[in-house]
């Protein structure tokens, strides 16, 4: 339970030392649980000649084998389940665009957990009991609205479930309700900046004191434009509904350094996205997580597929990951140069007469692909700066990433808007 009179919970207050004994103590009791009770890990370590006892050391990890989303495809949709269905209190899915969506499912103590870890993430995002918290994650199926609900009320705030979507009707809430905190991706978030400037209202004069942003790829350049824009602080929030959902790692206000990650119930690696060998702290790679205490769905060596690094604690004894880059699925691979959504946006919101929308257009010519980047110019740049923001763009990518890219500067407001995850990549190759 978080204490709310306390600065930390017990958790945060460990040692190093106590928390790798307890994270040691978790993982084999974990992968027990995994053995036990879900067939697929009985069989994936029976092959890899692996047994729970096996692990004797936070190291003995990298014996176990991975866990991808086919396997969870394949075991659709409660074949990944510990526990008797009458033991699932609550259901959630990723959207999945192909094929089937991934099912998870969670126990009374995992749904409490959740909302434990996302108490202390917004804690640690500055939020404290008795500040008001707008959700404007969707909710249902994802696992981003109803994630940040009961955390919120865990801490003690009090909860405006906005969900997504109805912008004009979101400004009015935060205008006559008045929250101190607001949880919602960074794209929707700017969404809701235009409308706050199509009804003239100054989006620096809410009572948004911070904003807990997550579920998409977001830069250094991003959060200072909305830090600016809405006279806030910006922090980032991590999370997959594979693990448990928003609340896995979240970043701290007073050093906004990248994210913590809450190990003591998600232990991290970070592995060669080829090789699956495991990097060193420092190495970027792609991350992995192992669940150290949940019930209904435990997960081993889980492969994300999101790019970071680990780095040392700073705010909090926990391992802190940097910013994510991007999704290996979201990797460009253009004429043998890799390129992530995130490095064009830093590139778009530094560049003056364009808005912070942009897209790219993924098209093939002959047998080469090629990358269209389109970005809207702000509604007072004439022909001029338009001319000058597409030369801007093009030659910022081709020196700092090193490849050609079209680029076309288009209308004000043309560009599709996000209610909640944006799609960057629009790709119109033919399969
Ligand atoms: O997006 C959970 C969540 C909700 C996190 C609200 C934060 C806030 P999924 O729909 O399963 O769960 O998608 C998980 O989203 O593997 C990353 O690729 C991406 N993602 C989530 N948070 C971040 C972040 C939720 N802070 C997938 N930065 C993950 C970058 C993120 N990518």
């Amino acid at each position: 339970m978080v204490d709310a009179t306390e600065p930390l919970d017990a958790g945060e207050r460990l040692d190093a030392q106590a928390l790798r004994a307890l994270q040691l103590q978790r993982l084999r009791a974990s992968l027990r649980h995994a053995y036990d009770h879900v067939p697929f890990y009985r069989q994936s370590f029976e092959k890899a000649g692996v047994h729970p006892d096996d692990c004797r050391s936070l190291a003995d990890l990298s014996l176990f084998p991975f866990t991808t989303k086919a396997d969870l495809r394949e075991n659709y949709p409660y074949g990944m389940f510990a526990v008797p269905q009458d033991r699932i209190r609550r259901i959630h899915a990723s959207s999945g665009t192909t094929g089937r969506p991934t099912v998870v499912g969670y126990t009374d103590g995992d749904l409490s957990l959740w909302s434990d870890m996302v108490a202390r993430s917004i804690r640690a995002a500055g939020g404290r009991p008795g500040d008001k918290v707008h959700v404007a994650y969707g909710y249902g199926l994802f696992t981003g609205g109803l994630g940040a609900h009961y955390g919120a009320e865990r801490l003690g705030c009090t909860v405006i479930p906005a969900s997504g979507g109805m912008t004009a009707r979101q400004v009015q809430l935060i205008r006559d309700l008045e929250p101190q905190i607001i949880m919602v991706t960074p794209s929707y978030m700017l969404t809701i900046l235009d409308e706050f400037e199509r009804q003239g209202v100054d989006p620096r004069s809410t009572s948004l004191r911070v904003g807990i942003f997550g579920a998409e790829p977001w830069t250094e350049r991003m959060r200072r434009e909305i830090e600016e824009r809405f006279a806030i602080d910006a922090v980032d929030i991590y999370g997959l509904s594979e693990v448990m959902g928003p609340g896995v790692a979240q970043e701290c206000l007073e050093t906004k350094d990248g994210l913590h990650i809450w190990e003591d119930h998600f232990y991290p690696e970070i592995v060669d996205p080829i090789t699956g060998e495991v990097l060193q702290d420092g190495e970027e790679g792609e991350l992995v997580f192992t669940s150290l205490t949940k019930e209904a769905m435990p997960v081993v060596r889980y492969r994300t597929r999101d790019l970071t690094r680990l780095l040392p604690g700073t705010a909090r004894v926990f391992r802190r990951m940097e910013k994510v880059t991007g999704r290996s699925d979201d990797m460009v691979i253009l004429r043998g140069v890799n390129l992530f959504p995130t490095q064009i946006e830093e590139i778009v919101l530094r560049t003056p007469g364009v808005a912070p929308h942009f897209q790219l257009r993924l098209t093939r010519e002959g047998r080469l692909d090629a990358l269209t980047v389109r970005a809207e110019a702000r509604p007072e740049a004439g022909p001029e700066s338009r001319q000058a923001a597409a030369g801007a763009i093009a030659a910022a990518v081709k020196d700092g990433i090193g490849v050609s890219v079209a680029v076309e500067i288009v209308e004000p407001e043309s560009l599709e808007r996000s209610v909640g995850k944006i799609r960057r990549i629009v790709d119109l190759r033919p399969r």
